[in-house]
This record gives structure tokens, sequence and C-alpha cells, in this order.
């Protein structure tokens, strides 16, 4: 079903037969238009060549035009309804899905959705002044596209909140417009939505890793046997599927760049040729995923388990598993400290769910850093030390089994002393974060690009590369 733009808010749910929940979401409209001019993008532009869903189906659901960033059409779209799903996992596997919420898991279901709901404007707000250092019209619409997308996808929760949580949903969708990232006295649900992105190589490290941990979260929620819930995280992650292409393919310039730049200067130290050096790339990255796999939370959760058994939150790719799916006798191995040791502990399968779909997430990762180090091989950047990595999964980490360790990238256990001694050489320091930051020039020009990093291979829907992506 096409979706109506004539509408104050486009939507696929039949808003216009329900009138009370629409006048509940159009009293809500304004605050969030409110809160897009306040928290939203800084740079003041003309027009954005953006896309707007305009169907649910597999087939041509966007369509690309110039579109003033204010006047973005947000609306609520759920992926088609197939009327014969079942549950597939839990204790209710094989029932039908639920189209309304069972009253005893109304307050779990309320907290997922509202911690889902906390990430999207996190990220808006968190990336709010990127536009001020674009490296590219291509990059800065891009930005602009995962922004007004993100903006959307808090559409996606708040429309959940709103249609079936009564009083207590409008509080909270009221409450995801007054919780902003970074701030003191009312700050983002989740610790990596709270760290700045205040550059671009920061930016793309973002949608690489913490996007996908979004990605990975929308997954088991997908698999919800809460039906519209279910619909909903599957259109969202099909525009999720761009946000991940924007950090994947951004880190692949940046890491072009520098292979570029080390060969064409026979040095690694190539930051006063304009480069980001290789061990800064690293150490970002470092920094980024070991923030995303915080998200994940502790590595064994009874809720979880709970979650699971009951139907409200599967594993990725549920369908795709092997076994029972409602696995009560199955275990699985799951790293720990133990002192100064790592040991693998065996533990219920059930409780060691977030560490399930941490693996998975780790394997995708991996990905990433195979073709990037396919990158720096094709530049002929090899040899130790010349490789990208993923640090230990214990590395620098705030929640879980590895919480209060101190383990190095690659996977030792040290002192504090030791730790603090190897930081340097580890994370971003204040001298990487400068460098940084002293690349970050807008360069505005179409078809034009920063110099350290290299030109994208193909532009948006068709376009050619220097097509006037943003106008002021
Ligand atoms: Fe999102
Ligand atoms: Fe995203």
């Amino acid at each position: 079903m096409p979706i109506d733009y004539t509408e104050r808010i486009p939507n696929n749910v039949d808003l216009a037969e329900d009138r009370r929940l629409q006048r509940a979401l159009e009293s809500w409209q304004p605050a969030f238009l409110h809160w897009w001019g306040e928290m939203g993008p800084t740079l003041p532009t003309q027009d954005v060549y953006l896309r707007t869903a305009v169907a649910v189906g597999r087939e041509g659901w966007a369509h690309f035009a110039r579109v003033k960033l204010p006047e973005y059409r947000w609306g609520i779209f759920l992926a088609e309804r197939d009327p014969d799903r079942t549950i597939a996992f839990g204790q209710h596997r094989g029932e039908p899905v639920w189209q309304q919420i069972p009253g005893e898991h109304r307050s779990s279901l309320q907290r997922l959705i509202v911690v889902q709901g906390d990430t999207e404007p996190a990220s808006v707000e968190q990336q709010r002044r990127l536009g001020l250092t674009a490296p590219s019209l291509y990059d800065l619409r891009n930005l602009f596209q995962v922004n007004v997308e993100e903006g959307r996808h808090l559409w996606a929760m708040v429309y959940l909140l709103h249609a079936y949580f009564g009083r207590a949903g409008r509080d909270e969708a009221e409450a995801l417009l007054l919780r902003n990232s970074g701030s003191a006295d009312s700050p983002r649900i989740l610790g990596a939505f709270n760290e700045e992105t205040p550059d671009w190589l920061s930016f793309f490290m973002f949608t690489y890793f913490t996007d996908r941990d979004g990605k990975y979260q929308l997954g088991t929620l997908k698999e919800s046997a809460f039906d519209p819930l279910s619909r909903t995280c599957e259109f969202m992650l099909k525009e999720e599927a761009h946000h991940m292409f924007v950090g994947t393919t951004g880190v692949d310039r940046v890491v072009e760049r520098t292979a570029m730049l080390m060969r064409e200067h026979d040095t690694d130290d190539i930051g006063p040729f304009g480069g980001i050096p290789l061990p800064v790339i690293q150490k970002y990255l470092n920094f980024h995923y070991s923030v995303s796999l915080d998200l994940f939370g502790g590595e064994t959760s009874t809720n979880v388990a709970n979650y699971f058994t009951s139907g409200l939150k599967g594993r990725w790719q549920e369908e795709r598993r092997g076994d029972d799916h409602v696995l009560t006798g199955a275990v699985t191995e799951v790293e720990q400290l133990d002192g100064d040791r790592i040991v693998t502990v065996e533990l219920p399968a059930l409780i060691a769910l977030n560490h399930d779909l941490r693996t998975q997430y780790i394997a995708d990762c991996e990905t990433g850093i195979t073709r990037w180090n396919r990158i720096l091989a094709r530049y002929g950047v090899t040899g130790a030390g010349a490789a990208l990595r993923l640090p230990h999964v214990g590395f620098n980490r705030k929640v879980g089994l590895f919480a209060g360790g101190h383990v190095t990238p690659g996977g030792q256990i040290t002192g504090e002393a030791a730790w603090a001694a190897g930081r340097p050489s580890w994370l971003p320091t204040p001298a990487d974060k400068a460098h940084v930051e002293s690349l970050m020039r807008p360069v505005y020009e179409p078809g034009k690009i920063a110099a350290w990093l290299a030109p994208p291979r193909n532009g948006i829907n068709g376009q050619p590369l220097d097509y006037e992506y943003v106008r002021f």
C-alpha cells in the first residue's frame, strides 16, 4: 500500500481511522519539530538530496528528491503484516503472534521500546555539528540522510508507545525528547550515546560500530511475538542498511587515503602530509568498538532469558538457528576474568543471550577488518603493525564480566599502572584528536573532496560525484 503524503503524519497504519491516536501523535509532532530545530543539524542549508520512504515493499520503496531539511516528512511505516506469522521461539513457539500486548508483558515491552527509542534521537544530537566540517557535499548529504532517518526511527518507537501503552506510553514519548546526549541532568540511557561524535573519523566509526549494534538490537526485536514491534523494526532495518554503508565505506576511504599517502611518501608518519596515521585509525577503532560492545549489556542476564522465553525478544536470525528455539537445556561458553587470567566457563544458553548476540555482532565487525586490510594490502601496506584488528573483547570495558579489569587490546591482563601507561598507544590521545580535528575543514564545492579521505566509488542514486547534493 503506497503511503499518502497529503496526511499531516504520513503513515501506513490507518492513522485516520483512529482519531484519538491521530490527535495524540499530532500533538507530539510540534514537540518533535521543536526538538529537531534545537538539537538537530546546526548547519543551515537550502535543501538536501534525500530519500524518503514511499512504500514498504521490496522494490521501489524510496523516492529521492531535494528536500528542505526541516520539511522532511517523518512518518510511521511498518513492514507488511504477515497474517500467518507465528512466534518463532520460547514457550509460546508456534502460537500466533500478538496484535495486542498481554498485560503481564506490558512493562517489559515498554522498557525495551523506550531504550531502543532513546538511542535514535541521541545519535542526531551527537552528530549535530558535523555538518560544519563535512569533507564533501556527498558526505554531508549522507550525514543528513542518517539524521532524518534516526529521527524517523524515533517516530517509529513513539508510535508504538502512543498506540499500545496509554498514558504511560505518552509520558515516555515526551521524555524521549527531554533527555539529551551528554546532558549532566538528563543524559541518554546508554553510555555510548552520551559520547561525543566530534569529527568525521568518529562519525564513520560510529556508523560502522555503534549503528551496527543498533542493527543487531533491532534484529532481536524484529523476532518479537508482539507483531507491531516486529514489523516496525523490520522496516527500520531496511533504512539502517544505508547507515552501515556510510560507516563501512567511510572507513574504507580513510584507510585508502592513508595507505596512498604512506606509499607516496614512503613513511608511516603521514600526519604532516594531511593524512590520518594508521595507528590513529586503530585507536579510534578500539574506542568505538569497545564502547559499542558495552551496549550489549552484561554477558549474562536473567531478564533477557525471560524476554526470550516469553517471546518478547528473540535471537539474531532466530529462524535460521538449528536448535529447539526454547534453549531450556542448552549451554554455551563464555569468556570471563578470573583474577589475572581469562577463563572460559560453561553457562546455560538462556542466561547468556546477550553474549550470543554480541558474538554475532563481533563476527560481523570482523568483515570490516578484513576489507580494510585488503585495501591496505592493495597499496602494499603489509607486515607487522600494518594491519588493523579488533581489540580483545575485554579491552576498555565498562559493562559486563570484563568491567573493571585491565585487559590490553591483545588480550593480556595487566595492572592498573601498566594499563595507564599503555593507554596512549591504545586509545586516542588529546594529540591524536587535535590532529584529526585539524583536518576537519568543510569542503562544500560540488565534486571536491577533503584530502584526508579518498573519494567515494559512486554517487547517490546514480547521480554523479559532482552533483550538488546539498545546496546552501
Ligand atoms: Fe536508527
Ligand atoms: Fe542508524
